[in-house]
């Protein structure tokens, strides 16, 4: 058994964030960081990321901020082998990004469907496998995607972003069938509702915000940074023996009925 406080910890370890700019990615970032890692910020936003970096970095932490885009697979490539080259490997990485159109299936539109699918499944994928192969170069790493409780669970109107949310659970098995062979672990987390800028536009519904919060069990929306922590339990070693798999991290939104409580 090792220190059991130190399993939980990623000393030394060097990690990719995509989608650090903002939300769930921006907490994870600095999560990884107060855990020892190397954290390489990666986000189409720019300025947005070496924002994060440099917010990591006068809490004490290593941080460097990285401009790629997960639909463009030169951006995807040059990206890793930059870090490859300055940072010698890459032992996590956790990826964010998603968009999503709500609107009613029979009026999705082809361009629609293509931009949700390209950015939550194919860019996803794109980012794994890109890291994926410099794991499997060295000493092997863990890859967290996000899926959703929508990969389980839909509402009229989201369709298509649980479609590909329910993909991405597959798309983390199907990587962690083949790259346990060299070390490399592969899960998905699962949020409820988190409070991000993703999410603003709830928030200022007061009905829809509140039907949210008391549809999970906590009756709350959650902080990004309470899914930033199990992320980084998922990257750490005390995750070692969990591969293949999705942890909810929902408030119990899954495992509760929630439409009626009987009077007993
Ligand atoms: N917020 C929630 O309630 C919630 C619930 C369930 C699942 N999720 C999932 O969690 C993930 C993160 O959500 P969030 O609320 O933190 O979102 P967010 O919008 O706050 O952050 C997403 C980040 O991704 C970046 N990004 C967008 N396109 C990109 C691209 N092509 N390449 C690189 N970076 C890109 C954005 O610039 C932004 O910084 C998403 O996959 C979302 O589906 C969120």
């Amino acid at each position: 058994m090792g220190n059991q406080s130190s399993v939980f910890r990623v000393d030394g370890k060097v990690a990719l964030v995509v989608g650090a700019a903002s939300g769930i990615g921006e907490a994870t970032a600095f999560a990884l960081a107060q855990s020892g890692a190397t954290v390489v910020c990666g986000d189409l936003n720019e300025a947005g990321a070496a924002a994060t970096a440099a917010a990591i970095s006068r809490d004490g932490g290593k941080a460097f901020p990285l401009t790629l885009d997960i639909t463009n697979p030169n951006s995807v490539n040059s990206g890793v082998a930059k870090i490859k080259a300055e940072h010698g490997g890459i032992d996590i990485l956790v990826t964010t990004p998603a968009v999503n159109v709500r609107k009613r299936l029979l009026s999705y539109t082809d361009e629609e469907l293509d931009r949700v699918v390209d950015i939550n499944l194919k860019g996803s994928f794109r980012i794994a496998r890109a890291v994926a192969q410099v794991m499997t170069e060295g000493n092997g790493g863990s890859i967290i995607l996000t899926s959703s409780i929508r990969s389980l669970v839909v509402e009229p109107g989201q369709g298509v972003y649980a479609a590909t949310k329910a993909s991405l659970v597959q798309l983390a098995r199907g990587f962690a069938s083949e790259l346990a062979q060299y070390n490399v672990r592969v899960n998905a987390i699962a949020p409820g509702v988190v409070d991000t800028p993703l999410t603003a536009p709830i928030k200022k519904n007061h009905e829809w915000y509140s039907a949210y919060a008391n549809k999970s069990a906590l009756k709350r929306w959650a902080k990004p940074s309470e899914l930033a922590w199990p992320i980084v339990f998922l990257a750490s070693d005390a995750a070692s023996y969990i591969t293949g798999t999705v942890l909810f991290v929902d408030g119990g939104w899954v495992a509760v009925d929630g439409r009626f409580e009987p009077p007993l």
